[in-house]
């Protein structure tokens, strides 16, 4: 499948899935995943204020809401979906925001954010390598880039006769076709080896600072992940989500 074709399935999907206006999983600040702990323990995002914030599929701009309670100066964000960005001018009045593709360049200033943060969304781009450049080339000099996504270990991970079972292998980097909401929404993702994001990382110019494969809490249930994917008995055996910062 072509770039557009992965861009116009997921703009399509995603507008649904807003529309639909039924719940989905869906992670935004403080959270940073499902089971995981969450900012006010990892504490990322300590000196935020007075910086300027970009978010790459930012939803509803719920995270880039709760960057400018913590004194973010400026906050912008993209989103594929116009109607998730329709929600998030509502949200973040004073935000700036853009209706595009993370993997082209709408408009945005380059060497300019201190934070570029990208929570869950990264693996719908058609286009690791390209979205990653054009990170490092949004951030300042000493800007950084705070990443997220589902743990490409914990992705292979199945239940089967109630054990925990590698249901996919983590050698598969294929395009795979997913439904989200209620009304199974077609979607498209890629989910990458670890090496996969840190090589194109490295390649657009960032510098890893931190990797972070924190133990899930089963406690720490957040209530919008209903799926089975996010079985409790998986959690034991990886943690839900990989972060990464990173610096220019
Ligand atoms: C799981 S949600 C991320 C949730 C977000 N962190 C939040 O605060 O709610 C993924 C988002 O990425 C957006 N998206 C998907 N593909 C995209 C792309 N190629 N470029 C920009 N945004 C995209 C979707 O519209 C959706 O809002």
């Amino acid at each position: 499948m072509g770039e557009k074709e992965i861009i116009e399935i997921n703009k399509n999907g995603w507008n649904e899935l807003v529309r639909s206006g039924k719940n989905y999983s869906n992670t935004s600040l403080p959270e940073y995943g499902p089971f995981m702990r969450n900012e006010e323990y990892f504490n990322i995002f300590k000196d935020v204020k007075n910086k300027k914030v970009l978010e790459l599929g930012c939803a509803k701009g719920e995270s880039l809401k709760y960057l400018q309670t913590k004194g973010a100066s400026e906050v912008w964000g993209i989103d594929i979906s116009e109607e998730q960005i329709k929600y998030a001018k509502n949200n973040v009045p004073t935000g700036k925001f853009f209706v595009s593709a993370m993997e082209n360049n709408p408009g945005i200033p380059e060497n300019y954010f201190d934070y570029c943060l990208s929570l869950y969304s990264i693996g719908f781009s058609s286009s690791l390598e390209k979205t990653l450049a054009l990170v490092s080339s949004y951030l300042n000099k000493d800007g950084k880039f705070v990443f997220c996504w589902t743990h490409p270990f914990f992705n292979c991970l199945g239940i089967a006769e109630d054990k925990v079972v590698i249901r996919k292998s983590y050698n598969n980097e294929a395009l795979a076709n997913i439904t989200k909401g209620e009304d199974k929404i077609p979607m498209v993702q890629y989910n990458f080896k670890i090496s996969t994001i840190i090589n194109a990382m490295i390649k657009s110019g960032l510098t890893i600072e931190k990797m972070i494969e924190d133990k899930p809490i089963q406690e720490n249930y957040i209530g919008n992940y209903k799926s089975n994917f996010w079985d409790k008995r998986k959690i034991d055996s990886a943690p839900t989500t990989l972060i990464i910062i990173a610096k220019k």
